[in-house]
């Protein structure tokens, strides 16, 4: 990773720092993409005071988090199968990879777009079975004129290796979420992975099998641990959500 003037770091590691922003252009497109976002566990502003006041009066806010996020864009509401702090979390990693990312687990193309939208160099690997609807995911790429380098993969991730996919420094493991599942996407993965590497969790909480598979994982491999995997089920109440980070050894 080259430091930018202007880039601050989310947090130290052995092969070096994890950056966040570094130019208003990422701020931007970070915040289009948090327009698309998950919002099941945010309270939004979009209803007038009085209409908020009555429903926390009745219901609370459903253990909800208070957050604004723009109008709707050229990308749909709840696109993005995340929260807006992991959206930029990813964000920040695909934009400083330099060798090749692959993420597993596509459904709308949410985290696709991310990657895509964060970095036009690199070589974007996705791979899905049964993904939603991959036409419209492409004429959305076309639109924001973005996703030349992807590689768009239906398939498997489990146990599938494909000759297109060489090299990367950022697996972004988000398939399947059985233990065994998640297990075998990180083993399939791991030796395309080069040392230094960047591998990323999602959903890995206390009572979903995401924690089981990745506890067994640096269990037996070599791998430093950026961000914990030991998170409670309150797994939006962490600043990178329910993200667990590791980087190859
Ligand atoms: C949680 S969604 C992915 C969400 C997406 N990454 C995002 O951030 O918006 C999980 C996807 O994994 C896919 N999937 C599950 N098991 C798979 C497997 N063995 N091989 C490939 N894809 C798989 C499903 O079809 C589904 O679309």
């Amino acid at each position: 990773m080259n430091k930018s003037d202007t880039a601050e770091v989310y947090a130290w590691t052995e092969s070096g720092p994890v950056y966040s922003p570094a130019s208003l252009e990422d701020v931007k497109n970070i915040e289009l993409l948090k327009t698309a976002c998950r919002t099941k566990h945010l309270f939004l502003p979009d209803k007038p005071q009085i209409v908020r006041v009555i429903y926390s009066l009745f219901f609370g806010k459903k253990n909800k988090i208070d957050y604004r996020i723009g109008k709707p864009s050229v990308i749909p509401r709840n696109f993005i199968r995340q929260e807006p702090w992991e959206i930029e979390y990813l964000y920040m990693l695909a934009h400083y990879s330099k060798v090749g990312i692959l993420e597993t687990g596509r459904f709308n193309g949410g985290s696709t777009l991310i990657s895509a939208l964060a970095n036009n160099k690199v070589k974007i690997h996705s791979i899905d079975f049964d993904p939603q609807d991959d036409a419209f995911l492409i004429n959305l790429l076309d639109q924001m004129k973005i996703g030349k380098n992807l590689n768009i993969i239906t398939g498997d991730s489990q146990k599938t290796k494909y000759d297109s996919i060489n090299e990367i420094d950022l697996l972004f493991v988000d398939a399947d979420h059985s233990k065994e599942g998640c297990l075998n996407d990180m083993v399939n993965w791991w030796d395309n992975l080069v040392k230094g590497g960047h591998m990323i969790m999602h959903d890995c909480y206390f009572g979903c099998e995401v924690q089981d598979a990745v506890l067994e994982f640096i269990s037996k491999y070599n791998v430093e641990i950026i961000v914990s995997p030991y998170k409670s089920h309150e797994h939006r109440r962490y600043p990178q959500g329910s993200f667990c980070h590791l980087i190859k050894k």
